[in-house]
């Protein structure tokens, strides 16, 4: 048996507990200076993760949020690359004059404009049942994966035989030429850029460093365990690291869930919490509640302690950063969401709602509210009311408390 090497207690792995959104690009940016490198193990440009550091704000789609803090920066085989958006990312963290030290995984799925399209078609198909996808062409990405139809990053390099690929695209209308630019432009924005992220993970944690392993989307969006089929396309949970980086398990460390104190939800799909009307409306836009990668309004609703106990045990999370608690302080109430009823009977239990999200009635609780809540003078009384609640409810830690969108407004406890 090998030990577990000593840097890995270090790793820390941050996931969103919720529908995603829960602000888990703030917090990877405010834990990331304790770390050598911060890796993007899942998801795509679907996500949106955004930093505000005084007047500036970052929202990175397929950069790690570790960019700002100049750490090494890795995209593992588990992510779904569009080299469009990389490079327009790439060039406004220039702008800015962030440079970055970026490796990309050879094994990574590319997205094309192909697969953008067949977003587009596959949602039109669905018509009032579509998803509400983010139209970045992840599942089709994934699905062609799956297929063995896309190209990897790697192979734009390695002279593979496009022949089957060309033949899929033409089949659906991309002119041959379109492709070839495609192509061309993609090895373009990747030369130098690609290597083994897992051996890379590797190499830094017998050196004695530690990654942050940074998740996109949320517990509930996972393509197995989330409320399918209203989920992305691939695994969102802790669970993933290991597997997506061919590292070994013990390299994903500790836990760490991120979780709004209300629910946010963009797209399609059921949410037993949402709080619809004027008070919805007054909840989004006191949290600024518009879609990073669309701009799209989110659902908004309570937070909901069952799907969180869910989410919780899914991802083996032991510790949880609540974010954004000083958005209710303009609210007069704040309910928690502790059970579904349904039939008459009690639900404690996420998975055996499953199916019947749209028909459950949420039962609440109200553990006080945060109206007026200030951190003026370190964290208010309500506030910390909230947490001792939740941590006896859900049985982890809370750690670290975030109360407004500008990178200082985080606290450690
Ligand atoms: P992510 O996808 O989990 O990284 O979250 P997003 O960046 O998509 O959405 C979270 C939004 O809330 C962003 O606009 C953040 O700037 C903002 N935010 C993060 N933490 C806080 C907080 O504690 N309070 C407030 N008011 N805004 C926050
Ligand atoms: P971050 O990392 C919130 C949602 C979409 C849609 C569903 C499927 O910023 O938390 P997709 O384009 O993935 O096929 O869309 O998943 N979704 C997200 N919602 N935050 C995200 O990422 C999301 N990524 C995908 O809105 O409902
Ligand atoms: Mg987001």
């Amino acid at each position: 048996m090998t030990s577990r090497d000593s840097s890995d207690k270090r790793n820390l792995t941050v996931v969103g507990l919720q529908w995603g959104d829960e602000g888990k690009g703030k917090i990877v940016d405010y834990l990331a200076g304790d770390y050598d490198a911060v890796a993007r193990f899942n998801g795509g440009s679907n996500a949106g993760h955004t930093v505000v550091i005084g007047k500036a704000r970052y929202t990175f789609h397929l950069v790690p949020s570790g960019a700002l803090k100049r750490k090494r920066l890795l995209i593992g085989p588990g992510v779904a690359l569009d080299p469009g958006i990389l490079a327009e990312e790439l060039e406004l963290l220039g702008a800015h004059r962030i440079r970055t030290n970026l490796m990309i995984d050879g094994r990574c799925t590319l997205v094309s404009p192909m697969e953008k399209r067949l977003d587009e078609f596959f949602e039109g198909l669905r018509g009032p049942l579509s998803l509400g996808t983010t139209k970045r062409g992840i599942g089709p990405s994934y699905a062609m994966r799956a297929l063995r139809l896309t190209p990897r990053a790697g192979d734009l390099f390695t002279g593979f035989d496009a022949r089957p690929v060309t033949k899929y695209y033409e089949s659906f209308g991309l002119k041959s030429g379109e492709f070839k630019a495609w192509l061309r432009r993609s090895t373009e924005v990747l030369d130098g850029m690609l290597g083994d992220v897992g051996s890379e993970v590797d190499r830094i944690s017998e050196r004695g460093g530690s990654v942050l392993f940074e998740g996109s989307q949320g517990a509930l969006l996972d393509i197995l365990h989330g409320s399918y089929p209203y989920v992305t396309s691939t695994q969102t949970v802790a669970g993933f690291v290991p597997a997506s980086l061919g590292v070994k398990a013990s390299r994903m460390g500790k836990v760490l869930g991120v979780v709004k104190c209300y629910t946010t939800r963009v797209g399609e799909g059921p949410f037993p919490s949402e709080v619809k009307g004027v008070l919805g409306r007054k909840m989004r836009e006191a949290g600024r509640e518009y879609g990073a990668t669309t701009g799209r309004p989110r659902r908004v609703g309570w937070l909901d302690l069952v799907a969180l106990k869910y989410a919780i045990r899914i991802n083996g999370a032991e510790e949880v950063a609540l974010t954004k608690v000083d958005v209710p302080a303009g609210l007069k109430h704040f309910k928690v969401c502790v059970a579904y009823s349904l039939d008459g009977s009690e639900i404690t239990d996420f998975q055996r709602a499953q199916g019947h999200l749209d028909e459950v009635v949420p039962v609440y609780e109200e553990p006080g509210n945060l109206f007026g809540s200030s951190f003026g003078d370190g964290v208010p009384a309500q506030v910390k009311r909230l947490v001792r609640y939740l941590e006896r409810s859900l049985r982890v830690k809370v750690g670290i408390i975030s109360y407004g969108e500008e990178r200082s407004r985080t606290v450690g406890q």
